[in-house]
């Protein structure tokens, strides 16, 4: 496969990709099947670092279950087309033709046996297989368009990324053009700079006259400054099953306390969900209404404490440790009490409590350790069937940079997939 140079010495290509990351590689790989000429361009010394980290290393890279409601965004039905062309099967074809093994976990998440980079090989495989070129330490100087016979080509110019090693033996970094007829831009969100985030995909959306939905750190830990904070902290290691919500969405998902707040699967769902200053509920004993097993108690044993009471539930007893601190939390006055002196409204009180107990987080842990960003590229400016602009003719978004945020459970894979799959299909 020949590249041809053209007059202003920029190689040229019929699909430049910016992002070696899932969906930038499907899209890669898409478009090459279909005999494109494509560059993916990428400034990390690594393609697919975040497939790499996925999953605890297992990579969850979809899900049995996929639906339109496992995605929020500003427009609901902007992701509905993709996912419907490029169903879940599909990647797990792909999957089970490269033998990889797999296996499913709750809630229909699929996760490999052996490692994410079984996952990261197959995609590289497929792109060497068709011809696709993946150039890293890229770094892009600019992206610019110009006129060329009827219509408009991109212009790119990168720079080598120089290492630490290359400063140290004063390596000069030398300039290198592209052009392309399409520019995929595939560059993920914000989160975990050090494995390679940029903004540079929000930045070449505004360049090109895209708006954007306000970003922020989501499927990620809260944090708790007050008392309550330190009241989690000192129970760091915990983990229960729990519901959690706020006043629009539920999870019944385990929570798992840490030396920095909430986090488990129950507080990285509801994250995608919260805004700044808001309340958030977990039911701490989501199996039992607790009002009315103290209140039943102290009919039938007046003698009982509270303590007691909560520790006999075997199947759904709090954490013996989790109990304590909540009794010196919430009831440390009459921690001594039996339950026939505990007025009926202090029981009902506390039992709402343990049922719903309110908690304002002061943040979030923030893109340092958030698995995805929420907000980007406005979809309402991007086709749904193609990923294509409707400013720009030939510019392309997909993945995470745009605003469709999924589930936790391998739903953002599977959104990067069929956003790659349905640009690659048309690129
Ligand atoms: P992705 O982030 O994969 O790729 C973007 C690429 O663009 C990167 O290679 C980056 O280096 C490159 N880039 C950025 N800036 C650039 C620049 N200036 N110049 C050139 N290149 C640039 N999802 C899921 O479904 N199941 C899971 O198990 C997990 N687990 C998970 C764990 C952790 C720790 C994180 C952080 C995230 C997950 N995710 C996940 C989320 C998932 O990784 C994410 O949604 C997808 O990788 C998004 O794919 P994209 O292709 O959009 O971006």
């Amino acid at each position: 496969m020949t590249n041809q140079r053209n007059a202003q010495n920029h190689t040229h290509y019929d699909v430049v990709i910016i992002g070696a990351g899932a969906s930038g590689l499907y899209c890669a790989l898409t478009a090459g099947r279909r005999g494109r000429r494509v560059l993916v361009l990428d400034h990390a010394n690594k393609a697919g670092k975040k497939i790499l980290m996925s999953g605890g290393g297992r990579c969850n890279f979809t899900n049995y279950f996929v639906e339109p409601e496992h995605f929020i965004g500003a427009n609901p039905h902007f992701c509905k087309s993709a996912l419907s062309r490029y169903p879940s099967w599909e990647f797990i074809g792909m999957v089970e033709s490269h033998k990889i093994a797999y296996h499913e976990r709750e809630h229909g998440q699929l996760f490999c046996d052996d490692s994410a980079q079984d996952i990261l090989s197959m995609l590289l495989d497929e792109c060497t297989a068709v011809g696709v070129q993946v150039k890293l330490n890229a770094q892009i100087d600019h992206v610019k368009t110009a006129a060329h016979d009827n219509g408009e080509r991109f212009y790119l110019t990168t720079s080598k990324k120089l290492g630490k090693k290359d400063i140290a033996n004063g390596t000069q970094s030398s300039q290198t053009g592209y052009s392309c007829e399409s520019l995929v831009i595939a560059t993920g969100g914000l989160s975990i700079p050090t494995m390679g985030a940029s903004g540079i995909g929000y930045e070449l959306a505004q360049q090109f006259g895209h708006t954007l939905v306000p970003t922020d750190a989501s499927l990620v830990p809260f944090t708790f400054t007050d008392k309550t904070g330190e009241l989690i902290r000192a129970l760091a290691g915990i983990s229960l099953p729990v519901i959690a919500s706020n006043e629009r969405i539920s999870f019944k998902l385990p929570v798992l306390f840490t030396h920095r707040g909430l986090s488990g699967p129950a507080m990285l769902q509801l994250s995608n969900y919260w805004q700044t200053g808001e309340t958030i509920s977990i039911n701490l004993l989501p199996e039992i209404d607790v009002t009315e097993l103290l209140l039943a108690r102290k009919k039938s044993h007046p003698r009982q404490l509270i303590r007691t009471v909560l520790a006999e539930n075997t199947d759904n007893a709090l954490p013996k440790k989790l109990l304590a601190a909540l009794q010196t939390h919430l009831w440390e006055d009459i921690k001594d009490t039996e339950l026939a002196n505990i007025k009926d409204e202090r029981l009902t009180e506390l039992g709402a409590t343990l049922n719903g107990w309110q908690l304002k987080p002061s943040g979030t842990e923030g893109y340092r350790t958030a698995e995805v960003t929420r907000g980007g590229v406005t979809t309402d400016e991007v086709s749904s069937k193609t990923m294509q602009s409707n400013l720009q003719n030939g510019l392309y978004f997909i993945g995470e940079v745009l605003d469709v945020t999924g589930w936790l459970g391998g739903y953002n894979f599977q959104w990067a997939w069929a956003s790659g799959f349905v640009s690659g299909e048309i690129v």
